[in-house]
């Protein structure tokens, strides 16, 4: 079986709605230098960890389940010559056992450790400084088909308030810009379209393709308008 993440995903620099722009200011937020070691969760294809090692000459640890998510980082890290301060895990991060690091990643994944609370739970017993990336709606009541779906994200300053909850203060805010969005899910209908063209055989061309357009046909009725997504830096 082909995953889908696998095949929309495959040409993202950045698995979430963001710039490196954006990871560069987190960067500076963590105040990240040669001598931090940083923990990347669910670091996907490596894009935050190669623009920070780059960027602030730090060492990561990034923990990735996805095979081929690691496979595509392993080719970036080694194409930017970043080896020697990249290590990359394939693990499920649920299981992996944490060391201490001056700062801890968890962008667009908290659903690994239970949602945004226990991760920050969990993250922050790691590091000093721990930073989030999650969903919250910009607008309220939610669209219905977020209920139907069991989504329980609130508004930001709930979002805040919930973070909070787990005993860390929440220091600064990055988040995410209409054009972050749309580079994000648009790039998503580009390659799916590309891989659509290229295996028009494929046992799941067809599912591939209605799950593609009914993405989205949700993203553009209402998600575009109401679904906002922001790193959250956090101290313990
Ligand atoms: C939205 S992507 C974010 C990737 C990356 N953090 C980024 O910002 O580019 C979520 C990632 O979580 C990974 N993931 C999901 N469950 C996981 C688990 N239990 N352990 C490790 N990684 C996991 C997925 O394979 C995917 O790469």
């Amino acid at each position: 079986m082909t995953w889908w993440y696998a095949v929309v995903e495959a040409e993202h620099e950045l698995q979430n709605p963001t710039s490196e722009e954006k990871i560069r200011l987190l960067g500076e937020r963590l105040g990240l230098g040669p001598g931090s070691h940083v923990l990347d969760v669910a670091c996907g294809r490596g894009g935050p960890a190669l623009v920070l090692a780059r960027e602030f000459g730090c060492r990561l640890t990034c923990v990735e389940r996805s095979p081929e998510f690691v496979a595509g980082a392993r080719e970036r890290v080694a194409a930017a010559g970043l080896e020697d301060r990249i290590e990359l895990v394939e693990s499920d991060a649920a299981t992996f056992e944490l060391g201490r690091y001056d700062a801890a990643l968890c962008l667009g994944a908290t659903f690994v450790y239970g949602g945004l609370v226990p991760t920050l739970e969990r993250l922050s017993a790691a590091a000093p400084l721990v930073a989030v990336g999650e969903p919250y709606w910009r607008t309220w009541p939610p669209p219905p088909e977020a209920e139907r779906e069991g989504e329980e994200w609130l508004l930001l300053h709930p979002t805040i308030e919930r973070a909070e909850s787990a005993g860390v203060r929440v220091v600064s805010l990055i988040a995410s810009s209409e054009d972050d969005w749309d580079r994000y899910e648009s790039l998503r209908w580009q390659t799916l379209d590309s891989w659509l063209a290229a295996n028009p055989e494929h046992p799941q061309a067809e599912e591939f393709r209605a799950r593609g357009a009914a993405n989205r046909d949700r993203y553009l009725r209402s998600q575009r308008a109401s679904l906002g997504w922001a790193i959250l830096v956090c101290r313990s």
